[in-house]
């Protein structure tokens, strides 16, 4: 067998669902080539091959790249200030409808330049990156208007391009009312679905829709006007539900087939049964849970019972999210929702790489997918979700290429 690279003296957590814990082989390797897994098994079994580079790990960890499957990582100003008056006691809520939250946000990011969302937004990425994340998904959302939702989506197609990292991109048009909206909603809500999206489609920009279900944000009727337009591009849908009160999102979602429902905090079982048949991923964000001090944890009994496979991202934001690290995301996911480090681990690899759509691409070491990978300085797989803050990774690979 031809390969560019052979990986070898290394333990592989492969991910793939099976009996064994993490699909870990203990002595393992990997050919690769054309940016590719080519073979993947155990070193004792390594096929005949030529390869052009050989890579050896002393015996290190590797797992599939990490994927970030909910960040709103693009935007302007900072909120360090609300952050103080939630601290005394001001609840977020309080904050949107003062005027402030994601509001404030999209002040600022209307204001900068592309450059400058650009600049701010690898210095975050950084944070993801070092902690072994090789997919991003980033969501517009805080420019709300078409110049600005585009500006906020271009920038995203740029860090795909020049950031050493895979993106995904979500419009988030219906993420807050914007100012000028204040009060004719309806207008808004038409040149969200009307206007703004189908342009961000066409000038591809656009691989998925995303929107926020709650009584502070959209209504499910609103949600699904949005979500029928974005069935219409060909585009698939997920959705911010659930997350401050029950409003029937994780239902929604799946009417609409999304790939994901995230937050979900207070979905009912009515709306888990339901993800369960489509097949919609739950999208646990635990460092916004945490940022809000919620009280109220997911359904992860549930979902376990029905079925719903569970994803961990960062939600990377601003306001209630400002989280720059997926392995300290994995630790809030065991810590605060019960998850397993083998469920957060899974949810940062194959069930995030399902949240977006890329299961057939990403997710678990097999052959024929992309040669996403992140080695580690671990014993353990389960010291991934650990360790708070402590430096772990060794290197990671993106198409088979070194990234860091
Ligand atoms: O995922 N829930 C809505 N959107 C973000 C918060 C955005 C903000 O406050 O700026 C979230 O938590
Ligand atoms: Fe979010």
């Amino acid at each position: 067998m031809d390969a560019d690279l052979l990986i070898a003296d290394c333990k592989l957590a492969t991910m793939v669902k099976g009996d064994v814990p993490y699909g870990a082989i203990e002595d393992g390797a990997v050919l690769i080539k054309d940016g590719r897994i080519a073979w993947v098994g155990p070193r004792a079994d390594l096929p005949e091959y030529k390869a052009e580079k050989i890579e050896t790990l002393e015996g290190r960890w590797v797992t599939p790249g990490l994927i970030d499957c909910h960040t709103h990582l693009v935007f302007g100003g900072d909120r360090s200030g609300e952050f103080e008056q939630r601290l005394e006691g001001v609840s977020y809520e309080e904050i949107a409808r003062s005027g402030g939250g994601i509001v404030s946000s999209v002040r600022a990011t209307r204001e900068d330049s592309e450059d400058e969302l650009f600049a701010s937004a690898m210095a975050r990425l950084k944070g993801l990156k070092d902690t072994g994340v090789t997919t991003v998904e980033i969501k517009s959302g805080y420019g709300l208007d078409l110049d600005s939702e585009l500006k906020m989506l271009r920038v995203a197609r740029r860090i795909g391009r020049e950031g050493g990292v895979r993106v995904r991109t979500s419009y988030l048009g219906l993420h807050a009312l914007p100012p000028e909206h204040k009060d004719d909603r309806e207008t808004y809500v038409t040149k969200a679905i009307e206007d703004i999206l189908p342009a961000a489609h066409a000038q591809g920009l656009v691989d998925a829709v995303d929107a926020y279900c709650e009584p502070i944000a959209f209504s499910v009727e609103e949600i699904s006007r949005l979500f029928a337009k974005a069935h219409e591009l060909g585009l698939p849908v997920k959705l911010h539900a659930d997350q401050l009160s029950d409003s029937d999102g994780a239902a929604l979602a799946a009417r609409y087939q999304a790939l994901s429902a995230d937050h979900i905090e207070y979905s009912n079982e009515d709306g888990i049964r339901a993800m369960a048949k489509k097949g919609t991923v739950g999208v646990l964000l635990p460092g916004a849970f945490l940022m809000l001090r919620e009280t109220q944890v997911p359904p992860v009994d549930l979902m376990r019972q029905h079925g719903v496979p569970m994803a961990v991202a960062t939600d990377c934001n601003p306001g209630t999210s400002p989280v720059a690290s997926m392995t300290s995301t994995l630790n809030l996911a065991c810590v605060q929702f019960r998850l397993t480090p083998e469920e957060a681990l899974s949810g940062a690899t194959r069930e995030g790489a399902r949240a977006l759509g890329l299961q057939d691409e990403l997710g678990t070491l097999e052959v024929g997918k992309r040669a996403d990978l992140a080695v580690w300085n671990i014993t353990r797989p389960a010291e991934l979700s650990y360790w708070l803050g402590a430096p772990l990774l060794h290197s990671a690979w993106v198409d088979g290429q070194r990234r860091i």
